[in-house]
């Protein structure tokens, strides 16, 4: 069991196979927050401190100068009363109030774990994979009920956290801010780490020391975003790759978020995770409940590598779903950077014939096959073929394709529409606008708006029929602008704020529908490259497209930094031409290869043009992925030297049996004299006897983690890799 109750005192205490979180209800009513860490016994409570006293204070009681919510660690504070530090939820009752101290009523601990309706959750299988705890609390003037689900997965090393707001009382309730978790640390020792970015260059790594006040990331764009992911970590003292604590959060969530510590007078950390309650609010009505996105809690004493693996292990297996969970994923090849919009049929099937030459197992037809989208400045929304271009339309181009034995593949923007297009010549309200404002484009596009039904149906239908009628194997579903000047035309001028959240539950209504009817179909999620990389997006789809940014060297930083919260397989990774699309760098077919390879492998670039010596180089590739991808994509990653720290990335993979293991070390820019440079591999068994495949040396498991194996590297850009065996 993963709950233990102290029923007596009230303490609560959420164990996993290595984690500990524990709160407990003091003065009978307010839910504090103890511990989160490394696995313990119960704690005696006299030793928490809880409650203290410190000058200039306000007091909750008159008569216990101890009693102030300003110093108390929360587990769910409400920023009323005597606290003045970001509170985790913010209301307004009908008659203006905002005060709503919430009280702890009661619990309810239940086997398993539930779905969240309508929204992304991690999930089990069996009800003996989790526990769930729901604590209540209340404010019993107005009826409010807060329910916090917290779902302990014990073998996985993870605690969920959600929030349920129901209105009891008999008027409405504004809600202004719901917060997914928020947890308070007794000190403020610790480092935020973060993931900013920018299209084309997503998921960099930053860390910084807390201080006091505030420090926060968040998104305000309508997606969760290249500019910032819905992920932060702490890091204790002396914390880094392979040692120390590390507390990590993720929001299962695609839109709007925020996140963020504020740290207190008394240095003391609060941390928050949830919806961004900029544009947000919710009107609740009597009876009614507001649900918040799930946030997923990882605690790991071994640094950010094992935290790591905690959450590529969850994902990969309790958030993914569907066929492709366990299945490899087929290598592919798509047409963008081979011809953009300059394609017709002819070109199409010949790429697509040299594919399968090359061993690749699907061909995908990117951006320009409907309407008259010859460019990107028209046709979204009018997803009907375009016959001039493609004369045996989506249904006779997917049979000829498949004919050269190759699976097919088609993008699709469904969440768009062009000004020039006939969807929006029918309905110029069904975009996201505010009336007698101007509709501001982003690529000469509008975006759908999605909290309406009718504008969800008719995706279901169009991109369904698009399904129903060609032998289609591949989705990738992409969404290229964020939202702006938001308005919608049905909502009452009182929820207009809830348009960005509605959207969001839109587009889960939209995919669970067409996912779910098409269970054999490999859906790719993509936003301009990877800025909607987030759980949310691979609760219905299982990989993401990581970066418009193709570049050998520059996707070692936006890998490694994904790699950080999203399993390697989600990670959508194609080699490139030279000199690369988007930064003009000139890199080796084997770099390339070889970083492309340590994610979901592929091909974004004309085949045509390959020399025969090329081509035999990409046959090889093809051929030694197909050899490795069971552990590629399934097994345990190890990052073993950061780019952010230096000239030289590496990292390995190891199989699920712990016997193979595929190891990378690339160097970025050519050294005189460097000295004598290692790579030393991690998760090995000391005593194990391995074998380099390429070479047929044998190494015990500690030499090759203690004194690691010589890199002997000339030129820049630079890469080897290892096959390993345990013999
Ligand atoms: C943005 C994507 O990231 C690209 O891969 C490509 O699909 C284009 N959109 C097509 O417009």
């Amino acid at each position: 069991m993963g709950i233990i109750v102290d029923k007596e005192n009230l303490v609560f205490h959420l164990q996993t196979n290595e984690t500990s979180y524990i709160m407990a209800v003091k003065k009978g009513k307010y839910l504090a927050h103890v511990y989160w860490g490394k696995k313990m016994n119960t704690p005696n409570m006299d030793n928490a401190l809880l409650m203290r006293w410190s000058c200039f204070g306000a007091m909750e009681e008159q008569e216990d100068a101890t009693y102030s919510m300003d110093y108390v660690r929360q587990e769910y504070p409400t920023g009323c009363g005597t606290d003045y530090r970001i509170p985790a939820i913010e209301v307004e009752y009908k008659d203006g109030s905002r005060v709503c101290p919430l009280e702890y009523t009661g619990y309810k601990i239940s086997k398993g774990k539930r779905p969240l309706e309508g929204l992304p959750a991690v999930y089990v299988e069996a009800e003996e994979e989790g526990d769930t705890l729901d604590i209540i609390l209340e404010d019993k003037l107005k009826g409010l009920r807060v329910t916090l689900a917290y779902s302990v997965l014990s073998k996985y090393n993870a605690i969920t956290r959600s929030v349920k707001v129901e209105n009891g009382g008999e008027e409405n309730v504004k809600l202004e801010k719901v917060m997914s978790l928020s947890v308070d640390f007794e000190t403020s020792d610790y480092e935020m780490l973060q993931l900013p970015g920018a299209w084309g260059r997503e998921r960099h790594i930053e860390r910084r020391v807390l201080r006091s006040g505030l420090q926060s990331v968040e998104s305000r764009r309508g997606a969760s975003s290249h500019q910032m992911n819905p992920f932060i970590a702490l890091l204790g003292p002396g914390a880094n790759e392979t040692v120390g604590n590390v507390y990590g959060i993720n929001l299962v969530y695609s839109g709007n978020f925020t996140a963020g510590v504020e740290v207190d007078s008394l240095f003391q950390s609060r941390l928050y995770m949830g919806i961004n309650n900029y544009d947000f609010s919710w009107l609740l009505e009597p009876g009614e409940v507001f649900t918040a996105p799930e946030a997923v809690m990882v605690f790991s004493s071994h640094g950010l590598g094992e935290m790591s693996r905690i959450y590529h292990k969850l994902y990969r297996e309790r958030l993914v779903r569907g066929k492709y969970r366990d299945a490899v994923r087929p290598i592919l090849a798509n047409n963008w950077e081979a011809t953009y919009f300059d394609f017709d049929e002819e070109k199409i099937v010949a790429l697509a014939g040299e594919a399968k030459s090359l061993g690749i197992e699907l061909f995908v037809l990117d951006d320009g096959w409907f309407g008259k989208r010859n460019g990107d400045n028209c046709s979204l929304g009018d997803w009907f073929v375009n016959r001039e271009k493609l004369p045996s339309g989506i249904d006779g181009l997917a049979k000829k394709v498949k004919e050269q034995g190759i699976s097919f593949g088609l993008w699709v923007e469904p969440e768009m529409v062009s000004p020039d297009s006939e969807l929006y010549r029918k309905h110029p309200d069904w975009c996201i606008h505010v009336k007698d404002r101007n509709r501001t484009q982003c690529r000469s596009q509008l975006t759908l708006d999605l909290s309406r039904r009718d504008v969800c149906d008719y995706i279901i239908e169009t991109i369904g029929s698009i399904l129903d009628n060609a032998p289609i194997s591949y989705i990738k579903w992409d969404m290229n602008r964020h939202m702006t000047n938001l308005g919608s035309a049905l909502l009452p001028a009182e929820r207009q704020k809830e348009m960005p959240h509605r959207y969001m539950l839109g587009l889960y209504h939209v995919l669970e529908e067409i996912v779910g009817k098409h269970p054999d179909v490999l859906f790719e999620s993509c936003s301009g490259g990877g800025g909607r990389f987030d759980g949310g997006m691979l609760y219905y789809m299982p990989q993401t497209w990581t970066s418009d940014d193709t570049d050998g060297v520059e996707r070692l930083y936006i890998q490694y930094g994904t790699s950080l919260v999203y399993p390697i397989s989600t990670m959508g990774s194609h080699v490139s031409a030279v000199p690369n699309h988007q930064s003009g760098r000139v890199t080796s077919l084997k770099l390339r290869g070889d970083v492309a390879m340590s994610g979901n492998f592929g091909y974004e670039l004309d085949l045509t043009k390959f020399t025969p010596e090329e081509k035999e180089e990409v046959r090889g590739q093809v051929a030694q992925y197909k050899e490795l991808r069971t552990f590629i994509q399934s097994g345990d990653m190890y990052r073993l030297q950061s780019p952010f720290e230096g000239n030289t990335a590496a990292w390995m993979f190891l199989s699920q049996d712990k016997k193979e293991i595929f190891a990378a070390y690339f160097r970025i820019c050519a050294k005189v004299n460097p000295g004598i440079t290692r790579m030393k591999l991690q998760g090995l068994q000391p005593d194990g006897i391995y074998e380099i495949k390429e070479t047929g040396q044998r190494f015990r498991g500690d030499e090759l983690m203690e004194i690691g194996l010589v890199v002997d590297m000339h030129g820049d850009y630079q890469s080897r890799t290892w096959r390993l065996h345990k013999v």
